[in-house]
């Protein structure tokens, strides 16, 4: 299948009161097992770049990999860049095909955040590419960011900023942050629902790593349509090489540890993906 709008991902998963989940990835293993994942348990994703991972693998070179592996399989997959606040950053994106970006101007005040957002949805609408933005701000949990109820965001400025940037999609913050968290995070889910309310557009939640089942359940019926993960990812990523090593510490194989490695993290991805209703 050829990749799949997020715009129309979301839309989907909207109608159908679920979430996709989101993966950050940075490389073939990472990449393929979250398709692959997918694909064995019929479940959409939507595979994202973080920026910082380009000395990694160029978006470019993620964009194609992510594009050609989507054609193998027969679920929906997006293309999307993480949190980004540079404008040319942004751009290479688009010209490197992808068709969803997010304009992080969650560290920005409120009316500049709208200014930076909204020119970002200018120039994508041209090429017909998806912005997600970030209002309220989800920061890092080793900062305390997920209980620091001051920058969560409010219904009536998701509604405001939500009409006036003409974004996609919207991350809020009600209570998670990126990392691993310092203690089980409390999702405000009251907060969540009055935000569903003010807005139609697709709601994300970001900081997925660590969050309780039972609170992201609740959190996919009442309001969140994509549902973003990385750490918990990566990690599994490194613990899963070095478990390798420690139990073959001479391989003859040189590439043995790859196949070790990719199988665990598909089989990572296809418990996570379980999490949601969704079934394609
Ligand atoms: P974690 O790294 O905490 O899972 O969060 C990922 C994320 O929100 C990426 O945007």
């Amino acid at each position: 299948m050829a990749l799949e709008k997020v715009r129309d991902i979301l839309k989907d998963a909207d109608a159908r009161n679920a979430s996709v989940i989101a993966f950050d990835a940075m490389d073939y293993p990472t990449i393929s097992s979250a398709i692959y994942g997918a694909q064995a348990v019929r479940r959409p994703v939507i595979l994202m770049l973080y920026p910082s991972m380009d000395r990694l693998i160029p978006l470019e070179a993620f964009a194609a990999m992510v594009r050609s592996l989507a054609a193998t399989v027969s679920v929906p997959v997006g293309l999307h860049l993480d949190h980004s606040s540079d404008f040319s950053y942004i751009l290479r994106a688009i010209r490197a095909g992808f068709t969803s970006v997010m304009a992080d101007g969650s560290t920005l005040p409120f009316e500049e955040n709208v200014a930076f957002t909204s020119s970002v949805v200018a120039v994508a609408d041209a090429f017909d590419v998806d912005v997600e933005g970030e209002l309220g701000h989800v920061g890092r949990a080793t900062d305390g960011d997920d209980k620091k109820e001051d920058q969560y965001t409010t219904a009536e400025e998701a509604r405001v900023f939500a009409e006036k940037t003409g974004v996609a999609s919207l991350a809020v913050a009600i209570g998670s942050a990126h990392g691993f968290y310092t203690s089980t995070p409390r999702l405000a889910i009251d907060r969540l629902e009055e935000i569903n309310h003010a807005t139609d557009v697709p709601l994300v939640l970001h900081g997925g790593s660590g969050i309780p089942h039972e609170q992201l359940e609740v959190a996919f019926r009442k309001g969140i349509n994509k549902f973003n993960v990385g750490t918990e990812f990566f990690h599994l990523n490194q613990v899963a090489a070095a478990d390798y090593f420690k139990e073959n510490p001479s391989p003859v194989n040189a590439f043995a540890h790859i196949d070790s490695v990719q199988a665990k993290l598909q089989e990572y991805i296809e418990k996570k993906l379980l999490l949601t209703t969704w079934e394609i």
